[in-house]
């Protein structure tokens, strides 16, 4: 079954499906010059938005799931991103987000990702969730404690050292 016109609602917070029109906004993330410090990377240029974006579009379409973008009830903003990503290779679907430095520290990345856990697993029947996350990367590793996942093992992607965390079904 294709959950991609799923909406999901928090007290704060509406996950969206992703739209090409999310694209100025996401664009405000993924420059925020404290968001790309957290990837080690510059600010990417409009191309390489499109191409994550499309990426994206295409996820959701393939597999009926994706990021949501991160809408926050009060002012209609997008303020984030949060949802799940098919690494196979890796055990499952990759629970990640990403939220504009504004907004860091108020609880919404725990909010969104704790809706996109129960998602997962009561909706989509996922077995499996994993995080990728860099190695001093203490932000988004408190999340994904707070989300109930566990530290599996430390490993190298593309050269780069991770931590990966998962939470089984129960
Ligand atoms: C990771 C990220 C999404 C967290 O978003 P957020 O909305 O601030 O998260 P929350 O407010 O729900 O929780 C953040 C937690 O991390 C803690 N934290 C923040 N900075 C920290 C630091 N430098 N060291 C340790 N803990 C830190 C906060 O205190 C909070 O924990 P607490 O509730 O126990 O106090 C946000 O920092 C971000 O977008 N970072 C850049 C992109 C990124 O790293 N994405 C994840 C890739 S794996």
């Amino acid at each position: 079954m294709k959950a991609i016109h799923a909406s999901l609602e928090t007290p704060r917070l509406i996950l969206r499906p992703m739209l090409a029109t999310d694209f100025d906004a996401l664009l405000l993330i993924f420059t925020d010059a404290l968001v790309m410090a957290a990837f080690d990377e510059p600010p990417f240029t409009p191309a390489q938005m499109e191409r994550w974006l499309q990426r994206n579009l295409d996820h959701q379409t393939e597999y009926g799931y994706g990021l949501f973008s991160v809408i926050l009830k009060q002012t209609g903003e997008l303020i984030g991103d949060c949802g799940l990503e098919m690494m196979a290779e890796l055990g499952g679907a990759e629970l990640g987000y990403d939220f504009r430095s504004h907004f860091w520290n108020q609880g919404y990345a725990t909010e969104a990702a704790t809706a996109v856990r129960d998602h997962a697993f009561e909706v989509l029947k996922l077995p499996q969730l994993i995080s990728l996350i860099r190695v001093g990367n203490r932000a988004s590793r408190r999340v994904a404690e707070k989300v109930g996942m566990q530290l599996v093992e430390e490993l190298e992607r593309y050269e780069t050292h991770y931590w990966k965390y998962a939470i089984r079904q129960k």
